[in-house]
């Protein structure tokens, strides 16, 4: 399973990049209202900060500004992919871009027929949002390994990225639901790394060698 970054912060997507296990990012405009800058230009820095696809959301609700704003957002950069909210005009969207060759990411998906229609309308990519499922009650991850049971049935290439991901075990849960990707906070990236075991082995290999004077630590 790949690994994006769902954030709109350049440092973020720079220290994770760094760590090599980056393949994209996500935004939404909530992520880039955060940020307090301009969307156009915060996009295309986003673009160039990283390698793989960078999903940058519409705001126009009906399927004609859908598509204007997709063609701007697709002109800023190679690798932007275009999200758009799952309604009806959002799919009539999907399938003109699908079309004229703008990948698009399926949002606000909460259902495995959404999924379906997303997939069958030609978008690249769909997000199940997990936690946000799993706070109204639902099972989010059940979610994630249903669309990804009938899109492998179904020979379905659209690429399944788990959304709204709050915790380090939603990530796990989800590689074994059959997520292609999960999009992660950077909050939550950091506490995938850490292990208080680890830590307390490296402070105690330090320890014995410094106890055994077999010189200097090397970068300690
Ligand atoms: C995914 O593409 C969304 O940007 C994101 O994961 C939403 O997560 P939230 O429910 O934490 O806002």
């Amino acid at each position: 399973m790949e690994i994006f970054l769902d954030t709109a912060n350049i440092a973020e997507i720079t220290e994770a990049g760094s760590w090599g296990v980056l393949s994209g990012v996500t935004t939404n405009p909530t992520l880039i209202a955060a940020e307090g800058k301009e969307f156009f230009p915060t996009i295309k820095e986003i673009c160039a900060a990283v390698k793989g696809p960078v999903s940058a959301e519409v705001i126009a609700t009906e399927a004609a500004g859908m598509v204007k704003e997709a063609v701007e957002l697709a002109a800023l950069a190679t690798n932007v992919v275009v999200k758009i909210p799952l309604i009806t005009e959002g799919l009539k969207a999907i399938h003109q871009l699908a079309g004229r060759g703008v990948a698009t990411n399926a949002t606000l998906i909460f259902s495995t027929n959404q999924a379906l229609l997303a997939a069958r309308a030609g978008a690249s990519y769909v997000s199940p949002f997990v936690g946000r499922l799993d706070d109204v009650g639902h099972d989010g991850v059940e979610l994630v390994a249903e669309i990804a049971e009938v899109f492998e049935q179904h020979s379905l290439r659209t690429r399944i990225i788990a959304g709204s991901v709050r915790h380090p075990l939603h990530v796990v849960q989800a590689a074994r639901a059959g997520a292609h990707i999960a999009t992660i906070p950077f909050a939550v990236l950091k506490k995938m790394v850490s292990h208080p075991l680890t830590d307390l082995g490296v402070a105690r290999f330090i320890e014995d060698w410094k106890k055994a004077g077999l010189g200097p630590v090397l970068g300690g």
